[in-house]
């Protein structure tokens, strides 16, 4: 492999720009390519996007010199590209949710294996400081034995009926919206951090619009604030808009996390609150440079995010000194760090410190069995 790893983006929405921007803050990492639809897109999206060459998917798959791949397209399309990548032998980061069902994620499990290839799934939020501070200060015994967890994942931007986006429609999405696409996140990071693997779930949905009006042209995710009235059409809607999920962990310890995307002024709000024997933990990823620990003995903590306070293993995910907020951005940077440095070795690590298709997998797994009890209505095993 060149020196300067040579990446392509395929998808560029919303969150494939934001891989761009990360990308372009790590040393020896070229972003030479993007994919689109089709031709005329994929040109004016690379002029726009300052990016030297632009193709469909399959052109861009028989460019020798790329030597990784981002996958930041629609769900559906996840599976299909991220074999298809794998087997032009080039590394891949896909975007959570890693497929659309658990049978393509266990696929996907088996060809990377295979491959020895590098293989990641985009869950950046375990990469705000404070989050791997909640893991180390756990694995150092300051969180002591997980008594309980309560987690939400709130937003708005579905909150109107007039609120569109292809993650609506299930043929794209999944069977699942709110859990696989948000809930995806919050569960990993329950695991990730409390060190738990949650055995059983009981899950409750609710749709709140069950019916949606669907603009008549194509719009971006999050622009659709800015379309006026005319041309709507009413489709019914099946998937949840909020969910309630009661979770039972391996060490007997009970939670539940809530997620909606129907919660006006909750703009992208994860909050965990983990309650151990020793202290507690509060993490809001809208106010991501702080970090709450709940005392019983003394005076409650407020650490702020600052490299000379967290732990020693923390630092090297915190760029500026403290005072200094790093956010959504920094996260995908941080991870792409690690992800990168497997790739200059040019293999899959046999533990790598980043998520993989394997964690994408298990999310799937979750987000099936949550799927599964709420059709139910009752506890389901993992
Ligand atoms: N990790 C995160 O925090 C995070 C945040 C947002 C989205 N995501 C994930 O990223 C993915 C994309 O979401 P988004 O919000 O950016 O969606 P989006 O609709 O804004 O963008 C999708 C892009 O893919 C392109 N596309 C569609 N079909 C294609 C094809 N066949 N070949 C190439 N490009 C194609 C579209 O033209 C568009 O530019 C989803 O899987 C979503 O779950 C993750």
């Amino acid at each position: 492999m060149s020196q300067t790893i040579k990446a392509a983006i395929v998808g560029t929405g919303f969150i494939g720009p934001a891989h761009l921007e990360a990308l372009r803050r790590i040393p020896n990492v070229e972003v030479v390519a993007l994919v689109e639809l089709n031709q005329a897109l994929a040109d004016e999206k690379a002029k726009q996007l300052g990016i030297p060459r632009a193709y469909v998917f399959a052109d861009m798959l028989n460019q020798s010199d790329i030597d990784v791949v981002h996958i930041c397209t629609p769900n559906f399309l996840h599976y299909s590209q991220a074999k298809a990548v794998l087997e032009a032998k080039k590394h891949v980061i896909c975007e959570k949710p890693l497929a659309i069902s658990l049978e393509e994620a266990e696929d996907l499990v088996k060809i990377a294996k295979s491959s020895g290839l590098v293989n990641a799934v985009h869950f950046n939020l375990r990469y705000y400081p404070m989050v791997r501070q909640m893991r180390v200060m756990r694995e150092k015994g300051e969180l002591g034995e997980v008594y309980s967890i309560m987690g939400s994942y709130l937003q708005d931007w579905l909150f109107l009926q007039t609120d569109y986006n292809w993650r609506l429609e299930p043929d794209k999405s999944g069977d699942s919206r709110a859990i696989a696409d948000i809930g995806s996140h919050l569960l990993d990071i329950t695991e990730y951090v409390t060190g738990l693997k949650i055995t059983q779930v009981m899950a409750d949905f609710s749709t709140v619009h069950k019916t949606r009006l669907k603009p008549l042209k194509a719009i971006e995710t999050y622009s659709g604030k800015m379309l006026t009235e005319a041309d709507y059409q009413e489709v019914p809607i099946n998937t949840e808009d909020h969910a309630t999920v009661l979770l039972r962990f391996d060490n007997g310890s009970k939670g539940s996390i809530t997620v909606s995307q129907v919660n006006a002024g909750r703009k992208n709000r994860l909050n965990i609150e983990i309650a151990g024997s020793v202290s507690a933990f509060e993490f809001n990823s809208e106010r991501p440079n702080e970090l709450w620990i709940g005392k019983r003995e003394k005076a409650n903590e407020q650490l702020m995010k600052d490299p000379s306070l967290v732990h020693r293993e923390v630092s090297t995910l915190v760029s500026f000194p403290g005072g200094h907020n790093e956010g959504f951005p920094d996260t995908s940077k941080q991870l792409f760090k690690e992800v990168y440095a497997a790739i200059t070795t040019g293999k899959q690590p046999e533990h790598p410190s980043y998520p993989t298709f394997a964690d994408g997998w298990r999310e799937l797994l979750i987000g099936e069995r949550i799927v599964e009890s709420n059709k139910k209505q009752a506890w389901v095993n993992i």
